[in-house]
Order: structure tokens, then C-alpha cells, then sequence
């Protein structure tokens, strides 16, 4: 037990939260015992600046370790060789690490590409609202409207029109795979790199139920607190042979967050993303990161069965997106989201493709898969689930 009683209380009920309610941000999971043991460890109380073998501090023995251990099982969970990927596990968050990439590889003003709000993008991928966006120029990729998936024809002609330095694909909102060997035509063809921002599905790759982006991308940024189900942290993978003006990108990545962006990284962070990793490096993550797939395209199939429309006719990942506004036939996204909390299920109102509402109302909610796969539930479960949403939504319609 705490001494602070204060913060004691709100931890228990935060737990009681956790525990009652039926979770479905796709973006959230249930860490460990393990990685949430680790995370809070006294390797918390050390400064560590710099990186193994090259640190600004005494008293590295451990963390040296430690890091280590972690850049390994980084390297090794995705099958990755490691005289050809690097693997930076001291980024303090996915924002953090994909501005790092920025810094590393795109000059100030210079072009990046990458997926809008709009079209299920992260405000990382170049929003003007975030620093990405407004000290590089984001050019958009669009999706084609008839069929909700990105655009590769549009998005190889602007590319080669407008030549952008980085181009980055993943997602926050789209439920699809991603043709990672399309997006690598376009940034041969228009001389960019690559980058991927794996970090909705991380897990799913990790347990072979999504495709890997690693044989076509420079460069790929993952958080590890989603699919991959770890701590609130980051890596960053970059090929050790890509090269900007005779420097390995690498070494530019590595530079870029320390000294660049972030002081000393959190160790307590590390040696929790190592306890993920390796748990994420079993038969038994494979198989949950299946589960995950199957309860998501489960509820999917139930919602459009019970009348609601869901973006691209279903998802091939742990995400839905479902238009809950229907043109005026159903109802608003923002009251879908409190209508559903009322009844004990969470998750977030969000834009659709094409969206005609605001996006502080929009016309539809995500929903997700893997914290309640974590929690065990199976396909039956989430045909439950999809009843209890269907009549919760449309009570009081
Ligand atoms: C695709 C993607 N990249 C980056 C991030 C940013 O991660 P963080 O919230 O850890 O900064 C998110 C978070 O939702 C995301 O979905």
C-alpha cells in the first residue's frame, strides 16, 4: 500500500474502471504484471545519456545490459538482420520518435507525404496542427471515396509531380493492409524514403496476422503500449545501409533523439519494452494476435449485419470504422460514443472518409479488438458485443 492514500484511491478506482468496462479503443491494451513491474523498477532512478558503450554518466553497467538485451529483442521479433537494421529503443513515445525521423532525414520546409486525419493518418504524418506540419509541408494522400482505401494512383502521380523527400504510411484510423510494395514503387519513383509507422499494429505483425512493412521500408516507427500490448514508449527501425549525404540514416535517427530531441531515455520504459518484447516472441502472442483479428472482422461482420454501415465493408486489422450518422439516418458520432459509455462500452467518435460533419462531431466511432482480446474474449463474445452496441445506439433513436 502507498503512503499517499490520495493517489492510492484514485489508482484503485482507475483499476475498478479498467476492470468493469467493456474496452474498445483500438489503440489501448493490458500490460503485464511483468512489463508493468519492470516499468516502475529502480532502473527509473538512473540517468543514462547517450547510448551503450557511450554514455555521459558513471554507473552504466546495468543499463548498458540492458538496452542492449532490448535493442536485440527488438531486432529479433520482427526477424530482422542485424548488420542491416538498427533498432533505437529510447524514444519517449511514437510522436517523439516520428519527429526524430523527420529531423534525421528532411530538411526544414521539405516535402513529406503522409496520410491526413481525414484519410486515418496520425497528426504525426504532417497535420498542421503538430510540429510536423508546420515546419514540414505535408502533402496529403487521399482515399478513393467509392471504395475507402487509399489512393495509390493519385498518390504515385502527386508523388512524382511533387517529389517529397519522406513518404510515411500507417495509420490511426484505417482498417485495411496497407500495400507496403505499392508505397515502395512510388518512393522509388519519385526519389523518397520510406517510412512506416507500424505502431497500431506492431502486435499484429509481431504474430504473423498483418503483413510486415520491413522488406520495403527505410525506416519504421512503432509505439509498443498498442497491439504489441507493452509500455507507453517507442522504437524506432531504420536500415543501417540507407544513406542521406554519405551518412547511414541510423546513425542521423540515433542523433536525432539525443541529442536532438530527448535527454536521458527512461530505463524504467526500456526494461519494460524488453519484457514485451519477449513475451510478444511466443506462440501464444501469435496466437492472440490472430484473436485479435478474428473478434475484430467478427464485430464487423455482426454491426453490418444489424444495419450499420462500417467503412470499406469491414477491416482486415484489429480496427472498425463504423458510420454511425448514416446521412441523418442514424445518429451523430459524438452521442454514439456517450450513449455507449453510459452503457459501459468505451471508445472514440471519429471522422469518416469524406466526412460531412465537424470534427468535434463527426459521423462515426472506432472501435477495436485488442484490449478485450487480452481479456480472453473469443468471436462469440464479440457477437455480443455487436448486439449490446446495436441496442444501446439505437435506444432512444
Ligand atoms: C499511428 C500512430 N503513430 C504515432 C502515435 C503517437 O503515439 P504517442 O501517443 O505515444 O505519442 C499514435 C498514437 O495514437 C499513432 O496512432
Amino acid at each position: 500500500m502507498m503512503k499517499d492514500k490520495e493517489i492510492q484511491k484514485l489508482i484503485k478506482a482507475e483499476e475498478k474502471r479498467q476492470e468493469k468496462v467493456i474496452n474498445l479503443i483500438p489503440s489501448e491494451n493490458y500490460a503485464s504484471k511483468d512489463v508493468l513491474t519492470a516499468l516502475g523498477s529502480i532502473f527509473d532512478n538512473k540517468y543514462a545519456e547517450g547510448y551503450p558503450s557511450a554514455r555521459y554518466y558513471g554507473g552504466q553497467t546495468y543499463t548498458d545490459k540492458l538496452e542492449t538485451i532490448c535493442q536485440e529483442r527488438a531486432l529479433k521479433l520482427f526477424k530482422l538482420k542485424k548488420d542491416l537494421w538498427h533498432a533505437n529503443v529510447q524514444p519517449l513515445s511514437g510522436s517523439p520518435a516520428n519527429l526524430a525521423v523527420y529531423l534525421a532525414l528532411v530538411p526544414k520546409g521539405g516535402k513529406v507525404m503522409g496520410l491526413p486525419l481525414s484519410s486515418g493518418g496520425h497528426l504525426t504524418h504532417g497535420q498542421k496542427v503538430s510540429i510536423t506540419g508546420k515546419v514540414w509541408e505535408q502533402l496529403p494522400i487521399g482515399l478513393d471515396l467509392q471504395t475507402e482505401l487509399i489512393d495509390y494512383k493519385k498518390m504515385e502521380e502527386d508523388a512524382i509531380r511533387e517529389k517529397p523527400l519522406l513518404i510515411i504510411v500507417g495509420f490511426t484510423a484505417y482498417p485495411r493492409f496497407v500495400d507496403f510494395k505499392k508505397c515502395r514503387e512510388i518512393a522509388d519513383a519519385c526519389g523518397a524514403y520510406l517510412m512506416v509507422d507500424m505502431s497500431h499494429f506492431a502486435g499484429l505483425v509481431a504474430g504473423g496476422a498483418y503483413p510486415s512493412p520491413f522488406e520495403y521500408a527505410d525506416v519504421v516507427t512503432t509505439t509498443t503500449h498498442k497491439t504489441l500490448r507493452g509500455p507507453r514508449s517507442a522504437i524506432i527501425f531504420s536500415r543501417k545501409d540507407k544513406k542521406r549525404d554519405d551518412k547511414s540514416i541510423s546513425t542521423l535517427i540515433d542523433k536525432a533523439i539525443f541529442p536532438g530531441l530527448q535527454g536521458g531515455p527512461h530505463m524504467g520504459q526500456i526494461a519494460a519494452v524488453a519484457v514485451t518484447l519477449k513475451e510478444a516472441d511466443s506462440p501464444v502472442f501469435k496466437k492472440y494476435a490472430k484473436q485479435i483479428v478474428k473478434n475484430a472482422k467478427v464485430l464487423a461482420r455482426e454491426l453490418s449485419r444489424l444495419g450499420w454501415r462500417v467503412v470499406s465493408g469491414g477491416t482486415d486489422s484489429h480496427l472498425i470504422l463504423v458510420d454511425t450518422w448514416m446521412n441523418g439516418n442514424g445518429i451523430p458520432g459524438k452521442e454514439a460514443e456517450a450513449r455507449l459509455e453510459k452503457a459501459g462500452i468505451i471508445c472514440n467518435k471519429n471522422t469518416i472518409p469524406g466526412e460531412t460533419r465537424s470534427p468535434f462531431d463527426p459521423s462515426g466511432i472506432r472501435l477495436g479488438s485488442p484490449a478485450e482480446t487480452t481479456r480472453g474474449k473469443k468471436e462469440k463474445d464479440f457477437t455480443e458485443i455487436a448486439r449490446k452496441i446495436d441496442k444501446t445506439l439505437r435506444s432512444g433513436q
